[in-house]
């Protein structure tokens, strides 16, 4: 499977993810001077949103696909606080220093294996680094496949739309192993599976404990 993306189509016609992106953001905490990752920046477009929020931080603007991050250069060229990496999110990620926070909008659903996406992500976060993102999941788009399938057509999409639940496994944050944490149950309290997983923070407090309000599940029939 190519890795490569049509960037300059992409950039004209994701006026849909950059919307989205936008409300993703809002739900990202920010003093300024954070160092942010972007999973999958695409053009660009959204992580020049970012980085307006960030005039003493920096954001590393991260994707697999050379011709998307070579337009996400050029739509940000000359700002100095976005630094451009080709990478995969499925693999181990050489970001320098760990970062304050990682942002992702319309992109994990196009990594296949999610315990290697989180485990990497989790590897650049520092301790208590918050994750806000926003993907496709289990029913996106269900009704497009569905007609697709109808018309004759078997592409099931190179993608991953996980559940709720598979989300919110992966990201949990291990229990602290005090005798008092022993003692407790380990399972995630109920409004787990009500709650957007990919709004949590790494090495944090238990992910789950995420209000549902103050971070929506994503719509069920687009993805990007
Ligand atoms: C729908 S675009 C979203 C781009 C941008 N976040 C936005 O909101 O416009 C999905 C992006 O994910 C990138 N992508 C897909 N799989 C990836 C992977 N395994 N590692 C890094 N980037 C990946 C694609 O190259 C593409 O740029």
């Amino acid at each position: 499977m190519t890795s490569e993306w049509d960037a300059a189509t992409y950039d004209r016609i994701s006026d849909p993810m950059a919307r989205w992106g936008e409300k993703v953001l809002e739900r990202l905490p920010l003093e300024g001077d954070e160092r942010v990752m972007d999973a999958g920046c695409g053009t660009g477009r959204v992580t020049a949103l970012l980085a307006e929020r960030l005039p003493d931080g920096t954001v590393i603007a991260v994707d697999r696909s050379r011709g998307m991050i070579e337009q996400a250069r050029a739509n940000l060229a000359g700002n100095p606080r976005v630094r451009f990496l080709v990478a995969d999110l499925g693999q181990p990620l050489q970001v320098g220093d760990p970062v304050d926070a990682v942002f992702s909008n319309a992109t994990f659903h196009w990594v296949l294996d999610h315990d290697a996406l989180f485990a990497n992500l989790a590897a650049v976060m520092r301790p208590g680094a918050r994750l806000v993102a926003q993907c496709g999941a289990a029913g996106n788009v269900a009704n497009v496949m569905r007609a697709a399938r109808q018309a004759g057509d078997d592409w099931e999409g190179a993608v991953h739309f996980a559940t709720v639940d598979e989300t919110c496994g992966r990201t949990r944050s291990p229990r602290p192993s005090s005798p008092a944490s022993r003692s407790r149950p380990s399972s995630p309290p109920s409004s787990c599976a009500r709650t957007s997983p990919a709004c949590l923070r790494a090495n944090g407090p238990p992910s789950c404990t995420t209000s549902p309000r103050a971070c929506p599940s994503p719509s069920s029939n687009t993805s990007g």
